[in-house]
């Protein structure tokens, strides 16, 4: 059992992180300013866990960036370990935005690392990211593939990563795991957790459950010429709930071992392109998924695998839940869900269709 401090805990990865790490009987300070969130999914969470996590969970409302918002988190220390979520993700809103990004990512990393370093907490969990191998020519993508993003936001992961690697090396003490992850998806079986986007979304799977309900008319498929089996893109999708499973994993490997810098991918060996994707989905849900085939999006890439066969190795992970049950985990919470943790107050959707 240990003390943590989780920053941008009420999110979509971080809130299924922290159901896990309850689960483990760990205690849990969250952080977070509710900028692409709300305290809701927390409340969810602690319905989850059950009485045995009742006082277990506390949450502070605060920013990153804010030396006085990390005073009180840290005065709710002291902490064994950080997990550090909080951070903007948005690719397209970072090309429009480069200077949030830069802020929000690095410089909000940056006070965390001092605050962890003023208060003597040298064991951290950051979550990076597959998008600092920007177009990797090398597919299944290992940790020793050329870091070279092709956006803002890929290049503040990076930076994160290499200021994590020149604390790690100012001097003897520091605990540190890079969980790169690949394309997170799915929601907790519950249907009481999810990815609840407070924008339009823009990734394949909200998009895909929005078209499935009938809230869109059809998905549009980015590019059917790329040098993939079917023409469309392929990714590593894997469940939150491994995710989730890999921290636990990381921070259990970084306390249990001697001081070191870890640097893993998180993925689950298998891509999928866009068509499979469609197909599994309409296969699992019964519902159909109207699509049209359009040119491909500025920036995409034609593959993004990870060889998970480090995290493998080192934390004895691997993922479990396949296409299949992200599909059903995806759908059960937007079913439950259609607006997210908003309220039900929106306009009813046309009704969906089934698969014929
Ligand atoms: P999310 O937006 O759902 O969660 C981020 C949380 O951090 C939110 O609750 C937000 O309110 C909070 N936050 C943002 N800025 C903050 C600040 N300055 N101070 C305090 N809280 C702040 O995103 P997510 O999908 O859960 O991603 C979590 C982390 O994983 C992010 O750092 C993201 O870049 C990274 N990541 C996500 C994916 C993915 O596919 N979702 C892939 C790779 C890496
Ligand atoms: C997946 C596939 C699209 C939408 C992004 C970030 C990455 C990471 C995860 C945080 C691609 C295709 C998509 C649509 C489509 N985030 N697609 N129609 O671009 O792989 O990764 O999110 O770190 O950094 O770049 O994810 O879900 O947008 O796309 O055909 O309407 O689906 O072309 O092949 P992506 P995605």
């Amino acid at each position: 059992m240990a003390d943590l401090l989780i920053t941008g805990g009420a999110g979509y990865i971080g809130s299924h992180a922290c159901l896990v790490l309850l689960e483990a009987e760990h205690r849990l300070v969250v952080l977070d300013n509710f900028s692409n969130s709300s305290p809701e999914s927390l409340q969810r969470v602690q319905e989850l866990a059950g009485a045995r996590a009742e006082t277990r969970l506390r949450v502070i409302e605060g920013d990153i960036r804010s030396a006085a918002d990390l005073e009180r988190a840290f005065g709710a220390g002291p902490f064994e370990a950080v997990i550090h979520f909080a951070g903007l993700k948005s690719v397209a809103d970072s090309v429009a935005n480069p200077l949030r990004y830069w802020d929000g990512n690095v410089v909000g990393s940056q006070r965390l690392l001092a605050a962890m370093a003023a208060h003597g907490c040298k064991s951290g969990v950051f979550s990076s990211s597959a998008a600092i191998y920007g177009n990797s020519e090398a597919v299944p993508i290992g940790e020793t593939a050329p870091v070279q993003p092709i956006n803002p936001y890929g290049h503040t992961k990076a930076a994160v990563e290499q200021l994590l690697a020149d604390v790690v090396a100012s001097g003897p003490g520091w605990r540190v795991a890079c969980l790169r992850y690949f394309n997170a998806v799915g929601a907790h079986p519950s249907g009481r957790i999810g990815e609840a986007p407070q924008q339009v979304p823009c990734n394949l799977f909200p998009l895909l459950v929005q078209v499935a309900a009938g809230m869109r008319e059809q998905l549009t498929v980015y590019g059917a010429d790329w040098p993939t089996a079917d023409g469309t893109g392929v990714r590593d999708y894997i469940h939150v709930l491994d995710l989730a499973e890999a921290h636990r994993a990381a921070l259990d490997l970084l306390l249990g071992e001697p001081p070191q810098e870890l640097v893993l991918n998180l993925g689950s060996g298998v891509g999928h392109s866009v068509l499979e994707v469609i197909q599994a989905f309409e296969a699992t849900t019964g519902m159909a998924v109207p699509y049209g085939l359009v040119d491909r999006r500025p920036g995409d890439s034609a593959s993004s695998v990870a060889d998970p066969s480090q995290a493998s190795q080192r934390l004895g992970w691997r993922t479990q839940r396949d296409l299949p049950t992200i599909c059903r985990d995806c759908w059960s919470w937007h079913q439950a869900n259609p607006q997210g943790y908003g309220p039900p107050s929106a306009p009813k959707p046309a009704p969906p269709k089934r698969v014929p």
